[in-house]
């Protein structure tokens, strides 16, 4: 069922069966894939096997200019409010919500947030590649999670840094909301599944597997650190500009190396298309 806000939908919550219903949330910007598909199914498999009493897997579309770093990535951003809809529904959503610009900024969309620091987790990698990103991202997942008050939040471990910064901000803000990470959905390749991906040619989406590819050599090899000058290079001859490819640890971001919790990241552009990715290291 759709929504042109969150009032609308917190109105039908409690006018209904539904009234005090545990509330299982994914949100996103739209341009829905099966990597979100994943995310609401996981929700909704948790609304149907863990709770006794009603539950309500509901999915928020929103499009925040705050978390734009580049003008152009945000006019570019895709919008297709009627197959998010279709791809929401089919994965178990019961609602579909999307919230206009003056429910999520009534004062008007700002020049600029709040910045928020988290030491590395806000200041490293995407934080420094993508100026005032987080900053964005936790003004309006602030915004949506005193909206919606959900008691579960799904969110991607592709985006894994700011899956550690929606978990800090949770924890320091938000007593009594539980955030579910969910594994990364890939392409039969390897190619992580993100919205951006539509915007590459049929090659290039063939070719950007090789960055998978790339960071599981880094993950398995016996000097992760070590090895990920050279990925990089072997990137960039296949045609990536590669912005990033580096070790942290996965809960802190920092990257002194501890055992069982190295990750590596890597930022890449393809034709101009920005991707990122992440996997664990072996050892
Ligand atoms: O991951 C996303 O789609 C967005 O960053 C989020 C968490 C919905 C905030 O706009």
């Amino acid at each position: 069922m759709r929504f042109l806000g969150f009032a609308a939908w917190r109105e039908h919550l409690n006018g209904g069966p539904n009234k005090g219903a545990t509330v299982l949330f994914v949100p996103t910007m739209g341009a829905l894939h099966e990597g979100h598909g994943d995310l609401i199914r996981a929700a909704r498999k948790m609304a149907d096997e863990h709770f006794e009493g009603p539950s309500h897997v509901v999915v928020s579309v929103f499009i925040n200019p705050t978390q734009f770093d580049e003008q152009s990535d945000f006019a570019a951003y895709p919008a297709t409010p009627e197959d998010d809809l279709r791809l929401a529904e089919q994965a178990g959503a019961d609602a579909v919500v999307f919230p206009g610009v003056s429910e999520m900024y009534p004062e008007g969309v700002p020049g600029q947030v709040d910045a928020i620091d988290y030491g590395p987790l806000t200041s490293s990698l995407e934080g420094a590649e993508r100026r005032g990103h987080f900053d964005g991202v936790v003004t309006v997942v602030r915004t949506l999670m005193r909206l919606v008050q959900p008691d579960w939040a799904f969110f991607g471990e592709k985006d894994w840094q700011q899956l550690a910064v929606i978990k800090k901000l949770v924890e320091l803000e938000f007593e009594g909301i539980e955030v579910v990470p969910v594994p990364t959905k890939r392409e039969r390749g390897g190619l992580a599944m993100s919205s951006r991906n539509r915007r590459l040619s049929p090659p290039q989406r063939q070719g950007a597997a090789a960055l998978f590819a790339t960071l599981m050599r880094v993950a398995d090899s016996h000097d992760p650190s070590a090895a990920c000058s050279e990925a990089a290079q072997s990137l960039e001859s296949l045609g990536f500009d590669v912005e990033y490819l580096t070790v942290a640890q996965g809960d802190s971001l920092e990257t002194k190396w501890v055992s069982g919790k190295m990750r590596v990241f890597a930022a890449v552009r393809l034709g101009g298309v920005r991707l990122i990715d992440n996997v664990a290291c072996r050892q």
